[in-house]
């Protein structure tokens, strides 16, 4: 015979699965506030996936634009595709591969000369050639990583930050969940992302008494084509989701709306800090 007890308990069971079916989806979006009118900004490896959703989320959001990555054939498709969407938004595109200091100076003088400032920098780009064995990275993919997520991350830092205005200057990084809990398989790519972290604090600390705030984003797994090993497959996107409490993947246009967060003066008193966007994976060192 079934006890009281036994039946709240079945009860509650019942209305929690039912509150993670209803949970499945992501919210309908807000209407897009207009926190960056008059702001400049640029975003790297913004033709695709996250760096994409910031790009179109800042120019909705009024900022002039900058998108960018490495092949010209991406950048033009992202910038007839953004002003597609908005044909009052003001973007325009540069092909930057962030590890070249040639391309680097050239995206940052092109913005210059066609906007006159820079007061934002979102900087996303990040590559992981290797899956598998940490201890079974070889040192060129090692390089290769640490290259182009945290050096040219900072190098590029170090190229936009004297022009950054006091009061208004604002730099996020685009580090990973894995930055706090290492991705199995993803060894050197979720320690150059624990990097991240450390480059925001130390730049935060430094660029602090100019009123120029340094922050971070750690999503969780986004639907991507870079995380595609992590939901293609319905057996592995099961075993992912077992990880993630809001039990689906987060979208670009959820990390989208938290860096503009943190690019805005809504946040004008947050710096050196990261925010997970993860739908309530492990985020602690
Ligand atoms: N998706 C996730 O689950 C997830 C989770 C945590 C963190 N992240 C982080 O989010 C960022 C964006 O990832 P995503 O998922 O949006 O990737 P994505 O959809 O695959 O897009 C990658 C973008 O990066 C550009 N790119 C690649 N290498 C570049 C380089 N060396 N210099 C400049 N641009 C480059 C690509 O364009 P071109 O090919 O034209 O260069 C493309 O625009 C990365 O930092 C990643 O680590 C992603």
């Amino acid at each position: 015979m079934i006890t009281a007890r036994a039946q709240a308990l079945t009860t509650r069971l019942l209305q929690t699965r039912n509150l993670t079916t209803q949970s499945a989806a992501a919210p309908t979006p807000t209407p897009t506030p207009r926190r960056l009118e008059g702001r400049v900004a640029i975003v790297t490896a913004s033709t695709d996936g996250i760096g994409f959703a910031i790009a179109k989320r800042f120019g909705d959001e009024g900022a002039s634009v900058v998108v960018s990555s490495r092949r010209k054939e991406n950048v033009d498709r992202a910038v007839a595709e953004l002003k597609s969407s908005n044909s009052a938004m003001r973007v325009i595109g540069i092909v930057c591969h962030v590890a070249k200091a040639e391309d680097r100076k050239r995206l940052v003088q092109e913005t210059l000369k066609s906007y006159g400032n820079i007061d934002i920098l979102v900087s996303n780009a990040a590559v992981n050639p290797v899956f598998g064995s940490m201890l079974e990275t070889d040192e060129a993919a090692w390089d290769k990583i640490f290259e182009v997520n945290v050096k040219s991350a900072f190098l590029l830092t170090k190229e936009v930050a004297p022009h950054l205005k006091p009061n208004r200057g604002s730099v996020v990084f685009v580090s990973s969940i894995g930055g706090f809990a290492p991705f199995e398989a993803l060894g050197a790519y979720s320690v150059s992302k624990t990097a991240l972290f450390g480059l925001t604090k130390a730049l935060s600390r430094e660029l602090g008494p100019r009123g120029v705030r340094v922050n971070c984003i750690a999503p969780g797994i986004i639907k991507t084509r870079f995380s595609e090993a992590l939901w293609k497959n319905q057996q592995i996107a099961d075993r992912s989701l077992e990880t993630v409490p809001l039990g689906r993947f987060g979208t670009p246009e959820e990390c989208a709306s938290t860096v503009a967060f943190l690019a805005s003066d809504d946040a004008a008193y947050v710096t050196g800090e990261s925010i997970v966007a993860s739908g309530g994976m492990q985020s602690r060192l």
